[in-house]
Order: C-alpha cells, then sequence, then structure tokens
C-alpha cells in the first residue's frame, strides 16, 4: 500500500528509485509538523517497499532545499511541546537513517537548520554550487533540536562543528564540501542527473550487502571498536547465507556483471 496522498510531499517513482521532493515552496520548504510526518509516513512505505532500492530527497522550487523548520511553530513553543517537538524530528530523521536503504540528499539550495540536519541524516550529500549550508538557529536564540549538534560533530568534526553551530553562519557549497559536510558539489543544472546516476548505480548493487554496511557503519560508530568489529563480522558472515553473494562471488569467476536480486 501507498501512503499519501501527501499535502506538502511530491513522490515519485522511477524504477527502483524513488524520489521525495519536499514541496513547500512559498516557505523554502520549511518543515512543519504536518510534512515531518508526512515525511516519517513516506520513508516508511519506501522502507517497505522491496521494489525500491535507493530515494532521492529533494527540495522543490530553485531556491531551497529545506530552509528549517517552520519557525512560526517554534515561536509559539513552549518547554513541553518543544521537547516534544525535537523528538519527533530526531525520531523521523532516525528512520531515514536506519531504513536500510541510501537516501541521496540532492540539495538543490538553502539547506539550514532542519535542512541542514535532515541532509546530515541522508547517507550521501549532492550540492548545485550555489547552496548554502549551516546551523543559524543560534541567531535565533536556540539550538539545533533535529540532532544537528550530534550528527554534525559526527560528520564534520567537533571543532568545525562548534564554530559553525556557534557562529550560525551560513557557508557556500564549495567550503561545505571542504569540511566534508557534502559528498559533491555540481552545477545545478546537473543536480538531478548526477544524482539519479548515483542512485543507479547504488540500487545495482546487493540490496543486502548496501543495508549491511549501513547498519555497520551509523550503529558500529557508536560502539566500542573491538564491539563494533565483532557487529561488523556477524554481518559480514550473514551475507554469506545471501543468494547475491553467490552470484556475485561467480560472475567474478566468469567475468560477467551480477545480476543482484536482494536474497
Ligand atoms: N520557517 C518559516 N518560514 C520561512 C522559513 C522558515 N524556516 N524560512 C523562510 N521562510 C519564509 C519567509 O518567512 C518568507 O515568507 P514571506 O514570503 O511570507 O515573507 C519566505 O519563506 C521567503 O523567505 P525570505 O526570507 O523572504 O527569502 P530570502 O531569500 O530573503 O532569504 C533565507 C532566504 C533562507 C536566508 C531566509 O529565509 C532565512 O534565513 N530563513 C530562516 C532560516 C533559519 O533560521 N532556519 C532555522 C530555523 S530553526
Amino acid at each position: 500500500m501507498t501512503a499519501g496522498p501527501f499535502e506538502n510531499l511530491l513522490v515519485d517513482r522511477d524504477g527502483a528509485v524513488a524520489t521525495i521532493t519536499i514541496n513547500r515552496p512559498k516557505v523554502l520548504n520549511a518543515l512543519n509538523t504536518q510534512t515531518l510526518d508526512e515525511l516519517r509516513r513516506a520513508i516508511l512505505d519506501l522502507a517497505h517497499d522491496a521494489s525500491i532500492r535507493v530515494v532521492i530527497l529533494t527540495g522543490s522550487g530553485e531556491k531551497s532545499f529545506v530552509a528549517g523548520a517552520d519557525i512560526n511553530e517554534i515561536a509559539l513553543q513552549t518547554p513541553i511541546s518543544g521537547r516534544a517537538h525535537a523528538m519527533t524530528g530526531q525520531h523521523v530523521f532516525d528512520l531515514i537513517e536506519t531504513m536500510g536503504k541510501p537516501v541521496i540528499a540532492a540539495i538543490n539550495g538553502y539547506a539550514l537548520g532542519g535542512g541542514c540536519e535532515l541532509a546530515m541524516a541522508c547517507t550521501i550529500r549532492i550540492a548545485v554550487d550555489s547552496a548554502k549550508l549551516g546551523q543559524p538557529e543560534i541567531n535565533l536564540g536556540i539550538i539545533p533540536g533535529y540532532a544537528g549538534t550530534q550528527r554534525l560533530a559526527r560528520l564534520v568534526g567537533r571543532g568545525r562543528a562548534l564554530e559553525l553551530l556557534l557562529t550560525g553562519d551560513q557557508i557556500p557549497a564549495q567550503e561545505a564540501h571542504r569540511l566534508g559536510l557534502v559528498n559533491r558539489v555540481v552545477p545545478a543544472a546537473e543536480l538531478m542527473a548526477e544524482t539519479r546516476k548515483l542512485a543507479a548505480t547504488l540500487a545495482a548493487k546487493a540490496p543486502i550487502a548496501v543495508r549491511y554496511i549501513l547498519e555497520a557503519v551509523h550503529k558500529g560508530l557508536e560502539m566500542p571498536f573491538p564491539q563494533a568489529q565483532n557487529y561488523e563480522a556477524t554481518l559480514f558472515g550473514l551475507v554469506a547465507s545471501t543468494e547475491d553473494m553467490r552470484e556475485g562471488t561467480k560472475a567474478f569467476l566468469e567475468k560477467r556483471k551480477a545480476e543482484f536480486k536482494g536474497k
């Protein structure tokens, strides 16, 4: 069953690749409660859909990926609702990180606050050269609440993260690339073609191995090293039970391209 239709998201499927477009261009795709909830449902739906192997996440319009949480809602929050709101956002972004399929953020413009946090929850980030990224919450007298303080520090290191978090600066895509905050920077006209090309490459890989690499990296980094190695070894053993391992090794020895089935 397909979740939706959605008011603030567009979901498009093309073979094994699904594209979610956050669609509130009038507010630069700011994430309000409803949009977060729609994102949660869309991600769960795609996670459970065996025909989908890769997800692309982008924003509608030419200006913005996501310009943050909706400041109209933030302005009204209480201590109780603010905590609940942060936990909801964290949960939705965790779902993106743990859905078991690569999610590529196609950053078509501003990725600020919750938008930068959303991009960081994705597996790989490709940004247009005109994009600006940052965590400007400090300028509103608040702090990031969708795990930005945690993912940014893990992605670019503590020192660089603290500078970005404390200045609230919007940095250009090239600078974000230098820091390791985005994987690639491309001209705007090439963003979707480049993203789809990468998505097709990832969609052709063995899905169970892809899932386990995601798990090994994300979960392993939160464990002590010996425990993480043990976890990796267990997943390494598990892939030995797959048809795809037999197909991949056989195809190599027969000097042909492997056809992976996700079994
Ligand atoms: N929440 C709610 N509305 C937002 C928004 C947000 N995070 N970001 C932008 N908007 C709205 C603006 O209020 C404006 O609405 P209006 O047309 O009714 O006035 C519209 O989107 C266009 O934004 P505008 O500020 O006019 O565009 P700009 O090109 O001058 O500036 C930004 C673009 C992204 C630099 C600026 O909108 C901005 O700083 N946004 C907030 C970023 C932020 O602090 N995010 C973290 C939130 S926790």
